[in-house]
């Protein structure tokens, strides 16, 4: 059987969606688990962008063994030249140029004619070329590209060198059967083709992504560009996980395969989740909270009798727990290294004693832990960012009738103690103005939710938030049955990361 490529670029297109940004060791973990998801090729991110972006591209090229490890470029020498820094020690580099090709963008943004670009396109992929054999080409917005034009170009660079060619919907505006025309219309009219791989790569504007990547490939594309949970710039990408289950569930239809190890997809979607801070919405296909659930007595009435009634895939196909075994305050290393196990989790001999420490803390305060009790408390534990400052303790004192205040005691590694209090409109503002008196660092909260990881009074809260800081988002994270304590650790988190962040661009 045929296979289709994936390449996962949710550590490029993903991470520039607004307000996902990942630390380094935040993209290694998900570079190491898109490894094990078994996508073929990683979109590490874009080299010249940013030191931090480098520096990501070049720990996971060294890091990461399996997969090729891909580094994007505009077709400008120095992008391609820093790309190939970032990608050079990878087991498998590739290249990834792109250069703008419908008139709106010549027009308007470039000020460049169709044969300046043509010239650009060909010779930044001759130079790819020079450092590494796979090199791919994206003549972006290419769906509002003149169909003979875009021919042209995948000319050029096949001839140039490029064995992957890939066809953007940069702005999601195409529908599937004129997406798919325009595939067909390269294989009928680029006599080259046949030398390299067609691929495409689909934004979601108008929620048809999926449909146009599936449709591209029915007519001959085998390269599929997507992210973890549809993450991406604006209404985001095509979701790997729909794309994949697709195929696979309609092998009938499509007579395609993919390497991917579909029981990782589940683990991947919590973990991309976890990171970015984007929360996947419930009635998301294959990893939504109600992608499995049935509400309806018709439905459940079937699904007892026979699951595939109403359910089209069975949830452990894509690593759902079958079982969501409680723990408790009895419960004892060996059942909490089980479920760990049981949950995708191998942890160090270390981190495994300081997430049992903190799941007894937490069982002496709730009474069953569930699997989400266990995830979020393990991004709590193993995830913490190295930290600047450390929150030690939190006090604060609020009601209807007195003025919110709260006192702080945040310490250094080197064994500084620092303590302060403030007043607040409310016992969160307290908190923060008080640790702002210590750490100092001028900045905006754009961003604070707070959700209970599981039902029930005693539940985890989670606090989300993010911070601005000179035109740069950082997220942060915390959790706690108290959500005043819960909201302190974010914020030191969110502190903590844009200290880290300055410390790496100095
Ligand atoms: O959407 C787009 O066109 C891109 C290119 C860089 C491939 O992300
Ligand atoms: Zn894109």
């Amino acid at each position: 059987m045929e296979r289709v490529i994936i390449f996962d670029t949710t550590l490029r297109d993903g991470e520039q969606a607004a307000g996902g940004t990942l630390n380094i060791q935040e993209k290694l973990e998900i570079a190491r688990q898109l490894e094990r998801l078994g996508v073929d090729i990683i979109e590490a991110g874009f080299p010249i962008s940013t030191p931090g972006d480098f520096e990501a591209v070049r720990l996971i090229a060294k890091e990461i063994r399996t997969p090729i490890i891909c580094a994007l470029a505009r077709a400008h020498p120095d992008d391609i030249d820093r790309a190939w820094e970032a990608v050079r020690e990878a087991e498998h580099p590739r290249i990834h140029v792109f250069l703008s090709a419908s008139d709106i963008h010549l027009i308007y943004q470039l000020k460049k004619s169709r044969e300046q670009i043509l010239e650009a396109s060909r010779d930044m992929v001759a130079r790819a070329k020079k450092y590494v054999d796979d090199v791919e080409f994206s003549p972006m917005d290419a769906s509002r590209t003149e169909p003979g034009y875009i021919y042209q170009i995948v000319e050029a660079v096949i001839d140039a060198g490029a064995t992957t060619v890939n066809i953007p919907d940069t702005v999601g505006y195409a529908i599937p059967d004129e997406f798919g025309r325009l595939i067909d219309g390269i294989f009928q009219n680029v006599p080259n083709i046949g030398q390299a791989i067609v691929s495409v790569h689909c934004h979601n504007d108008l929620g048809l992504a999926v449909a146009n990547s599936l449709e591209a490939v029915k007519r001959g594309a085998r390269q599929v560009e997507c992210t973890i949970n549809g993450i991406g710039e604006r209404a985001g990408n095509a979701s790997l996980e729909e794309i994949v289950m697709a195929v696979k569930t309609r092998n009938d239809f499509f007579n395609l395969t993919t390497n991917i190890d579909a029981r990782q997809i589940y683990k991947t979607s919590r973990l991309v989740s976890e990171l970015t801070g984007f929360t996947v919405q419930p009635n998301k296909a294959i990893v939504g909270a109600n992608a499995f659930r049935h509400e309806s007595g018709i439905h459940q009435d079937g699904v007892i009798k026979m699951p595939i009634t109403y359910e089209i895939i069975d949830p452990r196909a894509v690593g759902i727990p079958a079982s969501s075994l409680v723990l408790g305050k009895l419960s004892g290393r060996h059942a909490f290294k089980e479920r760990l196990a049981e949950l995708g989790y191998s942890l160090s001999e270390g981190d495994f004693d300081r997430a049992f420490s903190a799941f007894k803390e937490l069982a002496d305060k709730k009474k069953g832990i569930t699997d989400r009790d266990i995830e979020s408390l393990i991004a709590q534990e193993l995830r913490t960012v190295s930290e600047v400052y450390h929150l030690d303790r939190v006090q604060v004192s609020c009601g209807d009738r007195g003025i919110p205040t709260a006192s702080v005691m945040l310490s250094t590694p080197d064994g500084q103690v620092l303590a302060d209090a403030a007043l607040g409109t409310g016992p969160v503002a307290a908190v923060y103005k008080a640790i702002h008196r210590i750490v100092g660092v001028s900045n905006s909260l754009i961003e604070f939710s707070v959700k209970s990881v599981t039902e029930g009074i005693d539940a985890i809260g989670e606090v989300l938030i993010r911070i601005e800081s000179e035109g740069i988002t950082y997220t942060g994270r915390g959790a706690d049955t108290d959500i005043i304590v819960a909201s302190a650790k974010a914020y030191m988190n969110a502190l903590n990361r844009l200290l880290a962040a300055r410390k790496l661009a100095e």
